[in-house]
């Protein structure tokens, strides 16, 4: 079942010369972990920016084409264009890439709660659902903290536990690792693969694209507001050449292993020999 749809999608902020957004097609199933990768400016923020509404509800400007987004759980299917941001917030989360412009409470227990409070959920269920996504992140030992005390990691765990708790379906990254330390982005990075067992539907953009080469289910890549092209981290691997073309930075293990006249190299972890049947 396809939880996003996005058919010729096209956007143009005001005052701007160019669609940020030129005619983009793109669906996601449920479940999936979807890397969206593309040079600066090929239109990433502004693609996931429609999955919640934001764009055109909050930024406005030229949108044609449509968004589809659907609670699997009812079957309900909404078309962005026409359903306020507040609706459609309860099926697409958005983490930000900086987390103090999300954190504004006293407690971090409080910080996840607090959008469930503004739903009007029953206290039970908000105690059950702020244990739980505190669990998945890993934060349940740090429930009583002061959020801005929390390390840089921290912070972008508890971001991604807020958006949990509201149970999206869908749940976007947008550069959320840019801006921790190494550690932070480990730490953030083995809360993705957490959210993914638990069948969270995960679109990410990243610069860094080790952790999607290895992980994501499907890799998109934009150019000019566009897909440029789409397939696993394998098939879009091999495209090496087109994608350094773009200017993307890829991991050095693809380059060697392109330049070299290999089959794609993704990570020491899957060059194992294969046992195969000889006959
Ligand atoms: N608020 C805005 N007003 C006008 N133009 C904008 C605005 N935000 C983005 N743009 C333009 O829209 C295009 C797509 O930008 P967008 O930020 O979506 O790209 P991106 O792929 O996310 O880039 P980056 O990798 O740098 O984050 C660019 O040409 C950019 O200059
Ligand atoms: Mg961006």
């Amino acid at each position: 079942m396809n939880v996003l749809e996005v058919r010729n999608l096209r956007f143009q902020y005001p005052r701007s010369k160019k669609p940020a957004l030129n005619g983009v097609n793109l669906s996601v199933r449920r479940g999936e972990m979807v890397g969206i990768i593309g040079p600066s400016g090929s239109g990433k923020s502004t693609l996931v920016l429609t999955f919640n509404g934001v764009i055109p509800h909050s930024i406005r400007g030229d949108f044609s084409g449509e968004v589809l987004v659907r609670n699997p759980s009812t079957g309900e299917e909404l078309r962005t264009l026409e359903t306020p941001v507040s609706k459609l917030s309860t099926v697409v989360g958005l983490v930000l890439q900086n987390p103090e412009s999300q954190l504004f409470n006293m407690t971090v227990e409080d910080e996840v709660a607090f959008a469930l409070e503004n739903l009007g959920l029953p206290r039970e269920e908000i105690e059950e659902r702020v244990s739980w996504a505190l669990r998945v992140v890993g934060l349940e030992g740090k429930r009583e903290e002061f959020p801005p005390n929390l390390s840089g990691g921290e912070k972008q765990r508890l971001g991604i536990a807020s958006v949990l708790g509201m149970k999206t379906t869908i749940i976007v990254m947008d550069e959320t690792t840019s801006q921790v330390d190494p550690g932070g982005k480990k730490e953030v990075e083995n809360v993705i693969l957490r959210l993914r067992k638990e069948g969270v539907t995960v679109i990410i953009v990243e610069h860094d694209y080790r952790f999607l080469f290895r992980n994501a289910d499907r890799i998109v890549v934009l150019k000019d507001g566009r897909v440029f092209l789409e397939g696993t981290p394998r098939e879009v691997a091999r495209r090496v050449g087109e994608l350094l073309g773009l200017g993307i930075k890829l991991p050095h293990s693809l380059i060697l292993s392109h330049r070299l006249g290999l089959p794609p190299l993704l990570s020491p972890e899957e060059f194992q020999p294969r046992v195969t049947h000889q006959r």
